[in-house]
């Protein structure tokens, strides 16, 4: 059932590149101007009403849903909070008829993530979710379900459960700024275009296997690590620094970059590596002052860049290149060469890659 594979996180690595055309499929319409979500049953006008969103997950899912808040916010111009279930679930959030509870869940039965829907409905909001599992609890009872066509993600590291919930909250950003009218045709183009080459260029990415293991071994020798980067990239480092955990066991860190000074930078020492993500154009001599912070306290830099990038070599130890994307995009595609690092960490470590210690696929108890 490994399909010839060691391992399921690999397999499920290298099965992305059709996660996301299955997850894609049928859902840009010919002209290649509208995104269709023919499931969403949410009408023009209770879009129009919406006044705030809460996106809610544990986990992997909560990543991708910081990634949510950025293309949402971005594109629909509706304030976005995100958090983790277990949290939300217990503070009392201020919920109302004019909020959207976008729940995000690859297996559909995280027992929080179910409770945080559950308090939405029964707060008066509209509820829509994002999960993989047709039929799952999650499915069932939210008003709204858009399906990420992952396939079953066996693995306990989540890896194409990430990606394709990415793509498929860009569908949804896309859809409902559509709806709300705060986007230009040229920008619906201009994004949908890029959405159909993601999978094309993922499996660029999956091929790149050799670079990453390279890399890893770089890594393994080290009980710290850390990933830094702003904006999107600061939550593609979130989630990277994750996966090397939970498989690796390498306790890592992922800090906002410009929060380094403010603390973390202490723990600086001569060749931890800092793996330093810079695909956000419009922060990226930001980031890359931090970079070259770190780098003079003797970092190891591991870049993640654009293909194109001119400057990252004067600093980086090692480069790890993505092909060009809309910047909006960019973490669909950065996070598979993270993901590939930590699987050839826990690889190098000897460890049980698809289960690791302590940790189980479905959290179905608080
Ligand atoms: O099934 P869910 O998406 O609700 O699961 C959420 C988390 O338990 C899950 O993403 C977890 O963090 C993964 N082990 C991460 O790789």
């Amino acid at each position: 059932e490994k399909g010839g594979y060691d391992h399921f996180m690999l397999k499920e690595i290298d099965e992305q590149p059709k996660a996301l055309r299955d997850t894609l499929r049928g859902r840009i319409d010919e002209s290649q101007r509208k995104v269709r979500l023919d499931e969403v049953k949410l009408t023009a006008k209770e879009l129009q009403d919406i006044q705030k969103i809460h996106i809610v997950a544990c986990g992997t899912a909560y990543h991708a849903g910081l990634v949510g808040k950025y293309a949402i916010e971005k594109l629909v111009r509706i304030p976005v909070e995100v958090e983790v279930a277990s949290e939300f679930r217990y503070r009392d959030p201020i919920i109302n008829d004019k909020t959207l509870v976008l729940v995000i869940s690859q297996s559909g039965e995280t027992a929080d993530t179910l409770a945080a829907l559950r308090l939405g409905k029964s707060s008066g909001a509209r509820v829509a979710a994002i999960t993989n599992v047709v039929g799952s609890s999650v499915a069932r009872e939210a008003n709204d379900v858009i399906y990420t066509w992952a396939g079953p993600e066996i693995a306990v590291a989540s890896t194409k459960a990430y990606t394709t919930q990415l793509l498929a909250i860009y569908l949804l950003a896309v859809f409902m700024a559509e709806k709300r009218n705060t986007i230009s045709v040229q920008d619906r183009v201009e994004i949908l275009q890029a959405l159909q080459m993601i999978p094309e260029q993922a499996a660029q990415l999956v091929a790149a296997k050799d670079r990453a293991k390279e890399v890893a071994k770089g890594v393994v020798d080290w009980n710290s690590a850390f990933f830094i980067g702003r904006g999107m990239d600061y939550t593609v480092a979130l989630e990277g620094a994750l996966k090397l955990k939970e498989i690796s066991y390498i306790h890592a860190e992922a800090y906002a970059a410009g929060e380094l000074k403010h603390g973390t930078i202490a723990l600086i020492e001569d060749g931890i590596p800092v793996i330093s993500l810079l695909t956000q154009p419009d922060v990226y001599e930001k980031t890359m002052s931090n970079v070259i912070e770190v780098k003079a306290r003797d970092a190891k830099i591991i870049a993640v860049v654009n293909e194109g990038d001119m400057k990252a070599a004067d600093v980086a130890d090692e480069m790890i290149t993505i092909p060009k994307t809309h910047p909006l995009l960019t973490p669909i595609l950065s996070v598979i060469p993270l993901q590939l690092l930590a699987y050839y960490a826990s690889i190098l470590r000897g460890n049980d890659v698809d289960k690791p210690r302590n940790l189980a696929k479905s959290v179905t108890v608080e």
